[in-house]
């Protein structure tokens, strides 16, 4: 037996009816399956089954229907419920498979790739050639001698008989080192390596054959010939009955081993102050060898067509300064000569900007090879 039904509102429980139940159930597994991610899905689960969703809304209204209408409405929203949380379930199932997939694909490691494999590095050109440069000379019997960057002036330019006011002292461009209210400290960025000869001559026993390879500064701008900071190499020989004919015998062999057998040497007068006589020492262009001009008639680009470099300087080591370092000039000579490292480079391997050596890109060192 069943009461009138007058207080049931149809408008209001129209969401209740079977064919509105399924279009929402439909709507919901459509937009449910139309889920291209897990994050649209979310979207999607959140508009169909969330609480304002229109199946939970309509599940609201079950306490307006007749009393005995209730079970039914009940058992359709039920049912609708789960069919769409069914397609939420399998939609993800698949979603988060494709995604492993992908993850798989993606991070793949393939073990067996080489794990160990760094790019070697490769010495710098000037270091290099200063390796090589001291090699000729140990292989003479000189040993390597060291003297530190920031010197003493008094190594630098007195006890190289630079007089204390001459003009010399500012030809080399030097970088003094501030003392305390601005004063000079007495001491200065090593403008040569010819220091280096002064402090083997005070602590080595005689007779002293010495090489020094190392850094030293002037206040140049740097441009395509100039750098404020570079590389020099000196030699220094002390002993009983040295002549400037030793002096030439070890350039010559100095320009063989780093340039190939049959080059001319040519020693001009220069001055130094620490020397005496002085040279100036340029060998034959090895590219041109002496022709000026390549075959074919081009010039040569080496030796600006001079047909003659000049790589060094040179002298006598001057009694003055063997006498500042406690040696019996009556009875010692020395010679002493001090080249460019860039520079030999440049001259060596053709290279027109001293810049190229000093930016550091390890495409330039490669070019050169690396050694050991
Ligand atoms: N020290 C000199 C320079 O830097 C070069 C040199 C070394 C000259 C040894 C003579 C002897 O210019």
């Amino acid at each position: 037996m069943s009461a009138p039904n007058n207080t049931y509102d149809p408008v209001r429980v129209a969401a209740l009816a079977p064919a509105e139940v399924d279009r929402m159930t439909r709507e919901a597994v459509e937009a449910i399956a139309a889920a291209g991610t897990l994050d649209e899905l979310r979207a999607a689960s959140l508009a169909h089954l969330g609480r304002h969703a229109p199946l939970t809304l309509a599940g609201a209204e079950i306490g307006a229907l007749p009393p005995q209408a209730r079970a039914e409405a009940g058992r359709r929203i039920g049912a609708a419920k789960q069919r769409v949380a069914q397609a939420q379930a399998a939609r993800q199932a698949e979603l988060e498979a494709e995604r492993d997939a992908r993850v798989l694909v993606d991070e793949v490691a393939d073990v067996t790739l080489p794990w160990d494999r760094q790019p070697a590095g490769a010495r710098h050109p000037v270091m290099t050639l200063a390796d090589r440069l001291a090699d000729v000379f140990i292989g003479m019997g000189y040993e390597i001698a060291e003297g530190p960057e920031v010197e003493a002036e008094w190594f630098n330019f007195d006890a190289l008989n630079f007089p204390p006011d001459h003009p010399a002292r500012e030809t080399q461009d030097s970088f003094f080192v501030a003392g305390p209210h601005g004063r000079r400290s007495g001491m200065v960025l090593r403008t040569h390596t010819s220091p280096v000869q002064i402090r083997a001559m005070l602590s080595r026993p005689l007779p002293l054959y010495v090489v020094s390879p190392g850094r030293c500064f002037r206040s140049d701008t740097l441009d395509a010939t100039h750098s404020p900071v570079f590389h020099q190499m000196e030699a220094l020989a002390v002993d009983e009955g040295l002549t400037m004919a030793d002096l030439r015998g070890a350039i010559s062999a100095f320009v063989e081993a780093l340039f190939g057998p049959g080059l001319r040497t040519r020693l001009r007068p220069d001055f130094f102050p620490f020397t005496e006589p002085s040279a100036d020492v340029s060998m034959e262009c090895h590219v041109c060898r002496g022709a000026s001009a390549l075959p074919g008639g081009a010039p040569c680009r080496v030796c600006k067509s001079q047909g003659w470099v000049e790589i060094a300087g040179c002298g006598m080591v001057n009694p003055r300064v063997l006498r500042a370092c406690g040696i019996d000039p009556g009875r010692y000579s020395g010679f002493a000569f001090g080249l460019g490292i860039e520079r030999s480079l440049m001259i060596r391997s053709g290279l027109a900007d001293i810049r190229d050596t000093i930016e550091g890109d390890v495409r330039f060192s490669r070019a050169f090879g690396v050694e050991e």
